[in-house]
């Protein structure tokens, strides 16, 4: 090899080595908190053909890890906060978890899960659930790590703990002045010795939709990346976005922590379209396109230029009628996809600004939806309505959704409809106190949508479909048998 070509290929080297460690994946999270989910190969599907490489999970899903399994995507498994106590306290607790839930299906490509994080705990710290999760993570987590590596596998799957929105602040909002919040000093100091112990990065929560609703001082524009947004001034730092506004508060707080140079990995960021004021598809399509720009010019932000998040996971992939709505009703329209997997606007994930492709061979119930019945007395409608939402999804009709304009009667056909659907069209679940009427014409008017719900495996047995169930009975032997054999 002539000598003055050496240079040439050792710096040709360097450049792949950079550019392979900074391979900023954009991931997303996958929720299961619905009454009727996609089955997990249609997901799996879903992913695959949208070029989605990475999925946080918030737990160990037998079907959803099986169906990973081979796909080679990334993959996030959680424990939920619940599991805490017993980790903290029992190492063979946390044992057989890693057992049962990483050693069996990890694999590093191959037929197995690329299992690359556990998450201990789902936002343990949210300001919300007062102490209750504090005094167990760091105990969990250390659990969790002691038992991978005994496992043998903890230079391949890194333990970390998503923390939440509110585990940080700053004084009027200047990122430089970014801090933990005060009851979490003792705990979080903790856990960045940890995580720097094990070379694991710091995983946030960024929510510029949360803040642009808490904040007066930030405006609409600021929080979707407009160029022509007002930026705010932080002594000689220009903020032009939220994003980094919020980012830099936690680049602040670790460095006030003593950990300045902590790797973060942002867990997840989103727009919710539907259940408040701007939370609607086209300005949650203006939020990821901002982002995505944002997060593929690499250019970092002001405290970190050039040195933007390491991964970054979208909350959310699919909507979740199940999900808590304490903090609000947007909390269960978080998808870039509807409940059946159909994408609302587009993303780019790597495959241009083309549009998502929609989840395949997805299977309702009937075209059914019940309705009130106009020919009634309808003096107790609306106390039915209401008792029907204490249960069922009415989040679309709460101020600024998108069905907050359909006038009465129509909401209460939406309250009815609703409480049909999440119980599998029963004819009993119409009744109403004789209120209900099925019928097979489409109640949906404009952008607000009368759902019919997923065929799942419950539903089937309700319907009474034998054949079914006999051949998922059928692929869940063979998935078996080819496993084991
Ligand atoms: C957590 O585990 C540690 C070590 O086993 C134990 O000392 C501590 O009391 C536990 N914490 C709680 C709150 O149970
Ligand atoms: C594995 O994870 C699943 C789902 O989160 C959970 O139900 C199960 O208890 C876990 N296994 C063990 C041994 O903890
Ligand atoms: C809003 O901005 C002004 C000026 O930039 C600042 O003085 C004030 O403290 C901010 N208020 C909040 C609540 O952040
Ligand atoms: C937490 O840390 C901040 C700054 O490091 C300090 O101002 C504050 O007093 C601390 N709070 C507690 C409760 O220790
Ligand atoms: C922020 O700084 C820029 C340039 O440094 C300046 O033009 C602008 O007036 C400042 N804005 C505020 C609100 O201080
Ligand atoms: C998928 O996205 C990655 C970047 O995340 C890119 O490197 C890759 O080429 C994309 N795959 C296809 C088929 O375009
Ligand atoms: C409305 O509800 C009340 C109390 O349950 C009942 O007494 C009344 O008969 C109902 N009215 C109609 C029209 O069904
Ligand atoms: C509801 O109606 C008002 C007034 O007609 C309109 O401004 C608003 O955009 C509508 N909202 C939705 C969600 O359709
Ligand atoms: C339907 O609309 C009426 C009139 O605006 C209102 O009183 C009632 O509470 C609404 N019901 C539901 C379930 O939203």
């Amino acid at each position: 090899m002539p000598p003055n070509l050496c240079p040439i290929i050792f710096l040709f080297f360097f450049a792949m080595l950079g550019l392979a460690s900074r391979v900023r994946a954009v991931g997303v999270n996958w929720g299961t908190a619905a009454s009727h989910p996609l089955p997990p190969p249609v997901v799996v599907e879903l992913l695959k053909s949208n070029n989605i490489t990475k999925v946080k999970l918030f737990d160990a899903d037998p079907l959803v890890l099986q169906a990973l399994s081979g796909s080679n995507i990334g993959v996030i498994v959680g424990i939920p906060n619940s599991m805490l106590k017993s980790f903290n306290s029992s190492k063979k607790a946390a044992e057989s978890w890693v057992h049962d839930n990483v050693t069996r299906y990890f694999s590093n490509g191959g037929s197995g899960v690329r299992i690359e994080y556990v998450a201990v705990g789902d936002e343990p710290f949210l300001q919300s659930y007062g102490e209750q999760f504090h005094p167990f993570v760091i105990g969990a987590a250390t659990k969790i790590q002691e038992a991978l590596i005994r496992a043998n596998l903890e230079s391949k799957v890194k333990v970390v703990v998503p923390c939440s929105y509110d585990t940080f602040q700053s004084e009027s909002s200047l990122p430089s002045k970014g801090h933990f919040r005060s009851d979490l000093n003792k705990t979080m100091i903790q856990l960045l010795k940890f995580l720097s112990k094990h070379r694991s990065p710091f995983f946030v929560t960024i929510s510029p939709f949360v803040t642009l609703h808490q904040n007066k001082n930030i405006s609409l524009d600021f929080s979707l990346f407009k160029e022509t947004a007002h930026p705010h001034n932080d002594s000689h730092r220009t903020y032009k976005n939220s994003f980094d506004l919020s980012y830099d508060t936690v680049v602040s707080a670790l460095a006030t922590a003593g950990f300045p140079n902590m790797d973060i990995v942002v867990a997840q960021i989103g727009w919710p379209t539907d259940g408040a004021t701007n939370a609607t598809p086209s300005i949650a399509e203006t939020f990821m396109k901002g982002l995505m720009n944002h997060l593929h010019s690499k250019l970092g932000t002001p405290l970190r230029p050039r040195n933007p998040p390491i991964e970054t996971y979208i909350f959310s992939l699919l909507d979740e009628d199940q999900r808590s709505i304490t903090t609000g009703n947007f909390e269960r329209h978080w998808g870039i996809f509807t409940f059946d997997g159909q994408a609302k606007y587009p993303v780019d994930f790597g495959l241009g600004s083309k549009n998502l492709v929609n989840a395949q061979n997805v299977e309702y119930l009937p075209s059914k939806w019940c309705v009130v019945n106009n020919n009634k007395d309808l003096s107790n409608a609306t106390a039915r309505a209401l008792e029907a939402c204490s249960v069922a999804d009415c989040t679309a009709l709460s101020p600024g959704g998108s069905c907050s304009n359909i006038s009465w009667p129509g909401n209460i056909s939406y309250a009815f409809n609703s409480y049909y659907q999440q119980h599998d069209q029963r004819a009993d679940s119409c009744d109403f106190g004789s209120l209900g009427l099925i019928t097979t014409v489409d109640p949906s008017v404009d952008h607000c949508r009368f759902s019919v719900e997923l065929r799942t495996s419950q539903s089937d047995s309700l319907h009474g479909s034998f054949f079914s169930h006999w051949t998922t009975w059928l692929t869940a032997t063979s998935v078996f048998l080819l496993r084991f054999t």
